[in-house]
Order: C-alpha cells, then sequence, then structure tokens
C-alpha cells in the first residue's frame, strides 16, 4: 500500500515521533510505502509533497514541530476543494491517508471518511480537549514547559512583591491551565469551563500577600469573568472559523492592580508552550500511536482514530473524537480549589 502521511492545526511536540514510528514499522514490519503530504491539508490538496521513507524520519524523534509542516487549511470551504483531493491522491498512487491532528484536521478526517476515502486518525493537541482519548500527546510536554514557566515567576514575584499573571493556552478546555497551576502552586486557576468573579480573583489575590506570598494567577487564554465576554486582540478568523485569542492575561493584571492597589504583571507564554523537544512521556505516547495507526492501515480497519484508555492504545471511531470537548470536569476544577487564595 502507497500511504499518505500529514500534520495539521496548531504544531505540537511529538509529531514527529509519531511520523517516524509510522514509517518505520509500516515499511520494515508491512512493506508499505509513504509519501508525506505537506502542510496539513494544503497538501493533499495542492498536491505538495515530500519523500517519506526510513531514511528521511532518521534522528526526527526528540523534534519539536513537524518535518511535514502544518497548516490550518480547510479543503472543505474551498470550492472544488474535496474532488481536488481525490485526484491528487490518485497522482501520488496513494491507497489511504494517515491524518495526525486536533478538532479541526480529524473533523476533516471524519468527513472525508464519510465520503470513502481511507483514513486513519492520530490525536494531536497541547490543549488536551479531544474526545475519547485519555490524553493526547503535546499536553504533558505543554504543561511542563508552563510549570518551569511558573516556578521562575514565584521567585521574581517574591523579590518584587508583585503578583503575577500567567496566561497559558487553552481555547475551550483548561487542562494545561489546571495541571500547570496545580504544579506550579498557583494562587488560583481559571478556565474556559467555568466562568470566573474578578472580586474573588482579587480575595485570593489580597490573601496570598496578607500570608507574606506573592501570588501567581494562572488563566487560560480562553477563560471569561462572570461580567462580560472573553477578552480577544484580534478579531480575525482561522478557516475554521476560530478567532486567534490572547488577551486575558494582561486585562486581568490591569484589573487586579487596579482592585488591589498591589502592583500586577503579567506573562503571556503563548507558542514557547508549543515549541521544543517533546517530554519523554510524549515520545512514548507518540511513538505508541504511530505503531497502533499503522497497524489499524495495514488491517483496513479505515475511519478509526488511535487512543488512549488507560495504559491501552485502542481503537475507536473517528467520529467519537470530535463529537464534542472533552472539558475539565467540575469536580476536578473543585479538587484544586482547596489551594486558591
Ligand atoms: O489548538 C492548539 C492551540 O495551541 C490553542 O491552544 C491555541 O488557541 C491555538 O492553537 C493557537 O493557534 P495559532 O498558533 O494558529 O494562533
Amino acid at each position: 500500500m502507497r500511504i499518505g502521511v500529514l500534520t495539521g492545526g496548531g504544531d505540537c511536540p511529538g509529531l514527529n515521533a509519531v511520523i517516524r514510528a509510522v514509517v518505520r514499522k509500516g515499511e520494515k514490519e508491512y512493506g508499505h510505502e509513504f509519501v508525506g503530504f505537506r502542510d496539513g491539508w494544503r497538501g493533499p490538496l495542492e498536491g505538495l509533497t515530500m519523500t517519506l521513507d526510513i531514511q528521511a524520519t532518521r534522528g526526527i524523534l526528540p523534534r519539536g514541530g513537524t518535518i511535514l509542516g502544518s497548516s490550518r487549511t480547510n479543503p472543505f470551504k474551498i470550492d472544488g476543494g474535496i474532488d481536488r483531493i481525490r485526484e491528487n491522491l490518485a497522482a501520488t498512487g496513494v491507497d489511504a491517508l494517515i491524518a495526525i491532528g486536533g478538532e479541526d484536521t480529524l473533523g476533516v478526517a471524519t468527513k472525508l471518511d464519510a465520503l470513502g476515502v481511507k483514513v486513519i486518525g492520530v490525536p494531536k493537541t497541547i490543549d488536551n480537549d479531544l474526545n475519547n482519548t485519555d490524553y493526547t500527546f503535546g499536553f504533558d510536554t505543554a504543561v511542563n514547559i508552563a510549570v518551569e514557566a511558573i516556578d521562575r515567576l514565584h521567585t521574581t514575584a517574591e523579590s518584587h512583591h508583585r503578583a503575577l499573571v500567567v496566561e497559558v493556552m487553552g481555547r475551550h478546555a483548561g487542562w494545561i491551565a489546571l495541571h500547570s497551576g496545580l504544579a506550579g502552586g498557583a494562587a488560583c486557576i481559571l478556565i474556559p469551563e467555568q466562568k470566573f468573579s474578578l472580586d474573588q480573583v482579587c480575595q485570593w489575590v489580597e490573601s496570598r500577600f496578607k500570608v507574606n506570598y506573592s501570588p501567581i494567577i494562572v488563566v487560560a487564554e480562553g477563560a471569561i469573568p462572570q461580567d462580560g465576554d472573553m477578552v480577544i486582540k484580534d478579531q480575525t478568523l482561522d478557516a475554521f472559523g476560530h478567532v486567534k485569542l490572547s488577551g486575558i492575561g494582561d486585562w486581568l493584571a490591569q484589573e487586579i492592580e487596579a482592585r488591589t492597589g498591589k502592583e500586577a504583571r503579567s506573562t503571556v507564554l503563548g507558542h514557547i508552550q508549543r515549541g521544543g523537544t517533546p517530554t519523554a512521556f510524549d515520545r512514548v505516547l507518540a511513538t505508541r500511536f504511530g505503531l497502533h495507526a499503522i497497524t489499524a492501515a495495514h488491517e483496513g480497519d479505515w475511519g478509526k482514530m488511535v487512543a488512549l484508555h488507560g495504559t491501552n492504545i485502542v481503537r475507536v471511531p473517528l467520529a467519537s473524537a470530535t463529537e464534542k470537548l472533552k472539558l475539565v470536569d467540575p469536580a476536578l476544577y473543585k479538587e484544586a480549589e482547596i489551594f486558591f487564595g
């Protein structure tokens, strides 16, 4: 079989580990050939390919990003997009696709599967918000980067008796904020799933100062104040209709300073959370996803996504990955609240 591989959406650490595992096992054990499609769905749409064999994937295990490139291209938003994909798959002799992506990329894969394209999905996102898998790779790396930043911010906050707000990624789901805030000893954690009260946040800030600690406030970019809307700097939409988030951290620092009289500054971690080398956990998870994805393709089990259930890698229907978002359970958030203030 000749199998096309693509990585779509926001990149994340571990993508190269998946690609390497797919190609290594696919070539060595099953004798399949591979075609790398460049830049997400733009690759099959525009016939942008690159060589993908064992040689091309040597040395990439610890490398962040993706050797295939990525984009947020949505072929369903382009006139004749699906026909062009079919034509390019035929022209490159590609029988099937392995699509590595998050909500949007796997959403496209699900629709293509329904149209008869042979596809297997691999779940990726630092946000960890894909349904029907316990974890996505990239999340652990992002959390560790955020925790290191929080640890560093604690020491400088203490020296200057300031409140420091850390804005982390998480558009709809607060997984990165929750995990990094808990691991980093935050004075409060604000997530998109639970609207927050500014008065309450200021009380938590003040109570931390009272016991001679400088508060670190961890806020997910998609967190929303009770009396307002999501804070966004840029209203432009991507091909999947998402706005570019960021802005809540600065806004929160200004409000805290104005209301408490304590100096407050903000740090936006942004794409630092998505860059660089994956943690060992993510390398192993991504590698296992890759190994199971190529076996699913070899067995012709199309329309499936590989997923982590407990410690097992299983196959689930592709459609189940995107039918809803995996949000932070209120009970889990409640557990963390004991440390607030
Ligand atoms: O979906 C992953 C993610 O990192 C989100 O947390 C974030 O909102 C978004 O991508 C940022 O995307 P971009 O790099 O395209 O601005």
